[in-house]
């Protein structure tokens, strides 16, 4: 077992000594730190005390044993309190049958933990988080202490640092994680802790706390998405006659487009001469065969798809009628950048939707003009050629300008008007009035 002999004077405190509050304080002892850990449940507790794991995890058996004499069990909260100035709660964070996160063992938890330290003099001392939690629970923690009288920020820090580790490799994942994700209250805690972090060989991402907490969610809402697309595959595969296991082998070949961070940037709704129709056509061919409901995951991505111009439509009008801003210009109209193709374009339903919410409204496109789109959809009101205008004609007409795809000018830049940045198009530094999708102004 790897184990690191430079000491250091930090002294940690690890609350809830289950899968992974145990990983975190024998892969912290392993590191190098003295810590102490607390455990409130009997079957847990009196194993670990006795020198034995209390559940099964490859490797920890023998990490523990190796990292005896720099972890030990505290027998009562204030026994960790007197002996470490940073404490790492790991309790249990589960749902209840609504879905709805259970906060009650971390708030019990920081309740006892603030108990205790009032019963000392002790200041400067770090809360950190390391349960997955729902974002903005650590405004509630820092409440919770705050009450107690200390002040964040001057007598104690917070942070976030939610843990990435998988069970069955946990140990090794703890060790040598892949990232270190982190938010904390103020520089002190935030150096402290990249001091802690230095000891792994991982890239660290200080992140605002909020955003902390929430990253631990999207790895692993992204990981159940993955398992469900793959087994959605599985069962369509069955409907065409073809093996799943060998496709799958070859889309993850592609690190350029299938496995990689490509069309993972958050912006406007996808559209297009491809994506809608092949998802149409291969949900409905299943469909025809097989029933309506082998596919729920991949039926609903076009429905999530129109929610989204529907609300980036709801977002434009809700801020236009909060200053003010009656006469619109959408800038960009093929259904991405650098194509004049304007099939099931998102710019184009988007304009259509503005329209009948009775704004008046102008359009353009470099590469579009009104025949082109009038070949794509020959029903709209957007087509008359009253809507259609120059660049520099619209930019003077409006009230404000909406930028629907990466076209953006110095003409633009210089307009003077709102912009509203469906897809963060306006380079950054840019002093003008921006308004990115979903924030209010
Ligand atoms: N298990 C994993 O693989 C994993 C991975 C990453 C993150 N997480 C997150 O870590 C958190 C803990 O998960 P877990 O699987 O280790 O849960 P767990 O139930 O195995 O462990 C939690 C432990 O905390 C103890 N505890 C509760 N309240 C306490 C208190 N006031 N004082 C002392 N001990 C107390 C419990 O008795 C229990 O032993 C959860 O938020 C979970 O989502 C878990």
């Amino acid at each position: 077992m790897l184990t690191d002999n430079s000491k250091t004077d930090i002294k940690l405190g690890v609350i809830g000594l289950g899968y992974m509050g145990l990983v975190t304080a024998v892969g912290l002892a392993l590191k190098g730190y003295d810590v102490v850990g607390f455990e409130k449940t009997p079957d847990r507790k009196t194993p670990i005390i006795n020198g034995e794991i209390p559940f099964f995890e490859p490797g920890l058996q023998e990490a523990f044993d190796s990292a005896k004499d720099r972890f030990t069990v505290a027998s009562s909260m204030d026994e960790l309190v007197s002996q470490s100035d940073v404490f790492f709660i790991c309790v249990g964070t589960p749902v209840d049958r609504e879905g709805k996160i259970e906060l009650s063992y971390l708030m019990d938890a920081v309740d006892e933990l603030v108990r205790s330290l009032r019963r000392t003099d002790k200041r400067d001392f770090i809360v950190v988080v390391r349960s997955t939690v729902i974002p903005g629970t650590g405004e509630k923690v820092v409440e919770k202490i705050e009450e107690a009288g200390y002040v964040c920020g001057k007598d104690f820090g917070y942070a976030s640092y939610p843990e990435f580790l998988r069970e069955g490799s946990a140990l090794k994942d703890f060790l040598e994680p892949h990232k270190i994700v982190f938010g904390a209250s103020d520089i002190r805690t935030e150096g402290i802790l990249t001091e802690i972090f230095s000891k792994f060989p991982a890239p660290l991402f200080a992140l605002p706390v909020r955003e902390s907490e929430t990253l631990k969610y999207l790895d692993n809402i992204w990981h159940a998405v993955k398992v469900v697309f793959a087994n959605e595959v599985l069962r369509a595969s069955e409907v065409f006659d073809v093996d799943a296991f060998r496709l799958m082998r070859v889309f993850c070949e592609d690190t350029k487009l299938n496995i990689s961070p490509a069309y993972l940037r958050p912006g406007f709704a996808f559209g297009g001469s491809c994506l809608p129709k092949d998802l149409k056509a291969f949900v409905s061919a299943v469909k025809e065969r097989k029933g309506d409901d082998l596919l729920p995951m991949l039926k609903s991505v076009i429905f999530s798809n129109e929610v989204h111009i529907e609300r980036i439509r709801d977002w434009i009008a809700g801020v236009a009628e909060k200053l003010g801003l009656k006469k619109l210009f959408v800038v960009g109209l093929a259904f991405k950048p650098q194509t004049d193709d304007c099939r099931e374009s998102p710019a184009i339903k988007l304009s259509e939707a503005l329209l009948s919410l009775q704004f008046p409204l102008k359009v353009y496109d470099p590469l579009v003009d009104c025949d082109r789109a009038k070949s794509c959809f020959p029903e709209l009101s957007l087509l008359q050629p009253e809507h259609w205008c120059s660049l520099e004609e619209g930019l003077s007409w409006a009230d404000a300008v909406v930028l629907t795809g990466s076209f953006v000018n110095r003409d633009v830049l210089s307009c003077g008007k709102p912009i509203f940045d469906l897809n963060r198009a306006v380079p950054l530094g840019f002093s003008g009035e921006v308004l990115c999708p979903f924030q209010s102004p």
